[in-house]
């Protein structure tokens, strides 16, 4: 059973009494010391290599964080998502992405009932449409096919396509511009708008609940400015609808057959497997998506049948764990060295903060220990010209994924070995730094006087131990993003499992969205209601500008 109180059970103890040791090591003499520790740390799975050992971690490190899974039952509790168990306790739900990308053979039940066949009827409907949007044959009002898609979603109805589409940008089918609208701020839709044409533009209404409110507003607004061009009867050709809420699609207008449909035991944020992967699909065709998916897939049975030792997914939760838990991080930086996984950070934001960013456990108690902590990140080289510099020389101690593809997908070669050694380069200093001695030689040779020398050395030393992982695959492709979000969706889960926290809600965004609603009323109505002086002070300021 998963311990009531993590932090008092007996490995909890015995990982703090290991950090206190570990915080008199040095990552370089780690290395020195075992020239089978590049071996030892490193692992390949679904496409993809994952080298773990540039972190505070010894063999006895990686015996005690094993032994912390084994006590919090992470292998039955992951098994029970596997087999459709309802682990998403407080919405008494199934937490089942993974049938999403499961082979067409298999068997999941959700009450007794095999979900495969509907997500396989599903996956072919998405086929047929792609199908007729790619040949033309699916026409707009006046008869012209479609050149412009718009996903309206916000959160996991937006996130993780329009991170996909942008990573997969080297595969995109080229007469297609696919577009993306979230924010409310209705400059986000207008300026999608101001560029397509109501005749050739296909509306996708994003939203597993399809009450979002963002979403909403922006579906209405887009349903407005096309109703300005084409007729109600021409909205059958222009808009569709991906959402588990059947009644309020065909409430909207949207004809039953344009509906894609999921289930509630896909949750937002693991939401781009299932029909919200349409945007997906129409950017790359249907044979790319399938071979996403097959990436997943790989990676969960990875995940489900690899011993933990040697399962990367648990490898990359347990040593954030380490860091987050015992050695006090209290932030990870996500460093894609891949121009085209641009929004892959934002994309683990959701997963990542979403899914573990909570302070109560599963059975009610508060959480007495560190959750999830904050990531955050750019593409390299950018990054380095910004915010590494606190990585290199800041007070706080802030592990960083590295994600790098030995092929790019142009030809400019020198481009790709410049990036690739700024890669390795940056994990390397990080860890190594640089010591006093070194900058006092370096300068003495480039013939600085000895006083500046002395005022130099501390601004220019740099401390090093600050850990890293480096995640490589051969070339950025559909089956290597999928093996990618699905090896930090497992990731996700361990820690959630370690924390004990229900990793598949998020009850956390519900006050503001209330709130929020109270507060539009008084904007747009002569109504106030009562704030602190600061809520009203703004509220009183944006009335006063509409008048
Ligand atoms: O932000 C909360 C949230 O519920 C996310 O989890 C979800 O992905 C997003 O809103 C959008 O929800 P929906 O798909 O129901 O519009």
């Amino acid at each position: 059973m998963n311990p009531t109180n993590l932090a008092n059970t007996a490995v909890f103890q015995k990982l703090r009494k290991h950090a206190e040791k570990a915080g008199k090591w040095s990552l370089k003499e780690l290395f020195r010391n075992d020239p089978g520790r590049f071996p030892a740390m490193t692992l390949t799975a679904g496409g993809l290599f994952l080298d773990f050992s540039k972190n505070f971690l010894t063999k006895e490190t990686l015996l005690l964080l094993l032994e912390l899974a084994k006590e919090c039952d992470l292998e039955k509790i992951r098994d029970r998502m596997f087999e459709g168990d309802k682990i998403n306790t407080t919405e008494h739900r199934a937490v089942l992405h993974t049938a999403l990308r499961a082979p067409r053979y298999e068997k999941v039940l959700v009450d007794g009932k095999n979900v495969i066949p509907d997500i396989q009827a599903v996956l072919d409907q998405m086929r047929r449409f792609s199908e007729k949007i790619h040949s033309g044959e699916w026409k707009g009002f006046t008869g012209k096919p479609i050149t412009d898609i718009v996903n309206i979603g916000i959160g996991g109805s937006d996130v993780g396509p329009r991170m996909v589409c942008q990573a997969m940008r080297s595969f995109h089918i080229k007469e297609l511009n696919v577009h993306f609208v979230a924010n409310v701020d209705g400059h986000d839709l207008d300026m999608v708008l101001n560029r397509v044409r109501p005749e050739t533009t296909l509306f996708i209404i994003a939203s597993k609940t399809f009450t979002t409110l963002e979403t909403m507003l922006n579906a209405h607004s887009a349903r407005s400015w096309f109703l300005n061009h084409g007729t109600i009867r021409d909205i059958q050709k222009h808009f569709i609808a991906i959402s588990t809420n059947r009644e309020a699609v065909e409430k909207f207008g949207i004809h039953h057959d344009n509906l894609f449909p999921f289930w509630d035991w896909v949750g937002g944020r693991y939401s781009v497997w299932s029909a919200i992967g349409l945007p997906v699909v129409l950017a790359i065709g249907y044979n790319h998506f399938t071979e996403f998916l097959a990436g997943a897939h790989a990676m969960d049975v990875h995940f489900r049948y690899a011993p933990l030792a040697s399962n990367m997914p648990v490898l990359l939760g347990l040593t954030g764990i380490w860091n987050r838990n015992f050695l006090g991080c209290t932030s990870v930086s996500v460093a894609p060295y891949l121009q085209d996984l641009v929004s892959f950070p934002r994309y683990l934001q959701q997963l990542e903060m979403e899914s573990n960013g909570k302070q109560v456990q599963k059975n009610g108690e508060p959480v007495t220990y560190g959750s999830c902590p904050v990531i955050w990140g750019n593409v390299g080289t950018n990054g380095q010209h910004a915010y590494f510099q606190l990585l290199h020389q800041g007070t706080e101690i802030i592990p960083v994924d590295f994600i790098v593809a030995l092929s790019p997908h142009h030809t400019l070669a020198k481009h790709h070995s410049a990036l690739l050694a700024n890669c390795f380069a940056q994990s390397e200093a990080l860890m190594k730094g640089k010591t006093a001695d070194q900058v006092r030689a370096d300068l003495e040779a480039s013939g600085m006087s000895p006083q500046e020398i002395e005022t130099q050395i501390p601004q220019r030393t740099f401390p090093g131990n600050r850990p890293s992982n480096t995640i490589l695959m051969n070339v950025l492709r559909p089956e290597t993003l999928g093996a990618l979000m699905a090896l930090y969706e497992h990731k996700t889960f361990v820690q959630g499992v370690i924390w004990n926290i229900n990793s598949f809600d998020q009850w956390g965004v519900e006050l503001g969205k209330v709130l929020a609603q109270t507060i539009q009323k008084e904007l747009e109505n002569n109504i106030s209601e009562e704030h602190d002086s600061s809520t009203s002070g703004l509220i009183a300021l944006a009335k006063a500008s509409r008048k």
